[in-house]
């Protein structure tokens, strides 16, 4: 038996949902609108589904952002829907506690069906994909986004870690379709440059010369203070005293077991 994400609560686990939130939803969403029918094209509501939606508030911005779309967000963890179901009511969006596996077995058929870090928890991801599949409408579109099992940090500890290629390799073997892969995320910088911004890092970040940090990894580490990169932040004009402060202040803000690591996304899309 797989294990599942662990939910945190209380203000340290929400701050670090939100870190996560800001960081992936723009590069998901932007690449889920490519394939948001406009009000226009449409002769019915265009339905999407949330596959694993957990606490919701992506469902919740993708409702927001396309108001002509019926968004459904389910997650078979009560604990995750409690939570969406207490977002502010939004009339294009509803949620249920229910599983794919059971969902299949409804009929329910959708334009689009997005999951991002939910195939990573599957046992079986054959069965997983066909219950996908049987949800997806003809000429839907099926969005898979997910850790890339080499990134660093992606280790999660009884998780199943299909690779990109297996994914692929099995979607093709249950359903036929183009595929498009879609790179990386980019603009991290940015995004948690923002974040820290609005959590009072400003003045030290401008202290801070950028260029020395070479990769992603790098930039990423800095700011979300994870110890092993103390070296390149050093080197980036950090004095030590500035830098604890910096860790302390972010292991405060995270107040969970579990650091936030940069863990590279893939993400597939099919279309039936
Ligand atoms: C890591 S969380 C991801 C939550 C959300 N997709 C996000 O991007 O933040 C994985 C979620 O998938 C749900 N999940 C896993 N397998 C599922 C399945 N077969 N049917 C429905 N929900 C599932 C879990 O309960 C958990 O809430």
């Amino acid at each position: 038996m797989l294990i599942d994400y662990p939910l945190k609560t209380g203000t340290g686990g929400m701050h670090r949902l939100d870190v996560l939130n800001r960081l992936y939803n723009p590069t998901s969403l932007s690449v889920i609108s490519r394939f948001i029918q406009s009000p226009e094209q449409e002769n019915a509501p265009f339905s999407v589904l949330v596959a694993g939606c957990g606490i919701g508030w992506m469902s919740k911005e993708m409702a927001c952002r396309w108001s002509h779309c019926q968004v459904l967000g389910i997650d078979r963890s009560h604990k995750q829907i409690d939570i969406a179901q207490s977002l502010p009511v939004c009339e294009n969006l509803d949620f249920r506690c229910v599983s794919v596996h059971h969902l299949a077995r409804e009929n329910h058929q959708f334009h689009l069906i997005y999951l991002r870090w939910v195939v990573v928890y599957q046992e079986n991801l054959v069965t997983f994909l066909e219950d996908l599949a049987a949800c997806l409408a003809p000429g839907g579109v099926i969005i898979i986004e997910d850790n890339e099992p080499a990134s660093p940090g992606v280790a999660i500890q009884g998780s199943a870690q299909h690779s990109e290629v297996q994914a692929v390799a099995l979607w093709e073997s249950v359903c036929r379709g183009v595929i498009r892969i879609i790179g990386q995320p980019e603009g991290l910088k940015d995004r948690l440059m923002g974040y820290f911004q609005t959590h009072g890092f400003n003045s030290e970040l401008e202290t801070v010369n950028q260029q020395v940090l070479k990769t992603a990894e790098e930039k990423l580490l800095l700011f979300l203070g994870i110890r092993e990169s103390s070296e390149s932040i050093l080197k980036s004009g950090f004095s030590l005293p500035l830098l604890h402060r910096l860790l302390n202040g972010l292991y405060d803000l995270q107040q969970c077991e579990s650091p936030i690591h940069f863990v590279r996304n893939y993400i597939l899309c099919f279309r039936r």
